[in-house]
């Protein structure tokens, strides 16, 4: 078995995860507007992790100057992990993950990686060194920018610990 980490532009590899992202989150859902969206909220960057030649897991990498307490900082957004359905408990969504943390660790000027699930995913990535974000966020949203609390959010250390405080993220949420 071989497997494959590939980082690519969000918008250039759009078309080879749409199907893999819409099997879970199918396009036009209202609740994700974010995840399959128009091309304004494309991730920076995508890690797709290959098995064998096959795309077995995907995540979004968001690269995005937002305002944490009034100043201006630099996060790295994760969203979209999905491992395909009957590729699922062998470890690639841990892969994929990794991938993008690296990554953010080697973009030297990220402050924090932050990410969004689900209370039943939270512990996922919890056992992977996330950490609840303690504080209000603030987002884009369809009726303008309002407290965005849809989602629990997590974050990790880069090079500042930003675990609480306001937080807008300037834009949608990814
Ligand atoms: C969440 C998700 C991405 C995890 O992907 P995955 O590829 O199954 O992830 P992993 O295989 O790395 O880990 C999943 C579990 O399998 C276990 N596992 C990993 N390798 C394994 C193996 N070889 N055999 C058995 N179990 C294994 C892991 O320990 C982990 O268990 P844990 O959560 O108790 O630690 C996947 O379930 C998914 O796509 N869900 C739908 C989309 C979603 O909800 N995404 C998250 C919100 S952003």
């Amino acid at each position: 078995m071989s497997i494959e980490i590939d980082i690519l532009s969000g918008v250039a590899a759009w078309p080879m995860v749409k199907p893999l992202l819409e099997s879970v989150w199918p396009a036009g859902r209202e609740t994700a507007p974010q995840r399959t969206g128009p091309e304004t909220a494309h991730p920076t960057l995508r890690v797709l992790v290959e098995s064998d030649g096959e795309l077995v897991s995907h995540v979004g990498i968001t690269i995005r100057i937002v305002s944490w307490n009034g100043r201006k900082c630099q996060i790295g957004g994760i969203g979209g992990l999905v491992t395909r359905a009957d590729n699922r408990r062998q470890g690639y969504g841990s892969i994929a993950l990794r991938a993008a943390e690296r990554t953010l660790r080697d973009h030297e000027a990220i402050d924090c990686g932050l990410l969004f699930c689900d209370d039943q995913q939270a512990p996922f990535f919890q056992a992977r060194g996330w950490q609840r974000y303690d504080g209000e966020i603030t987002a884009e949203q369809r009726g303008g920018k309002a407290p965005y609390r849809d989602l629990t959010p997590l974050q990790i250390d880069l090079r500042r610990k930003i675990r609480g405080g306001t937080l807008d993220l300037c834009g949608l949420p990814w």
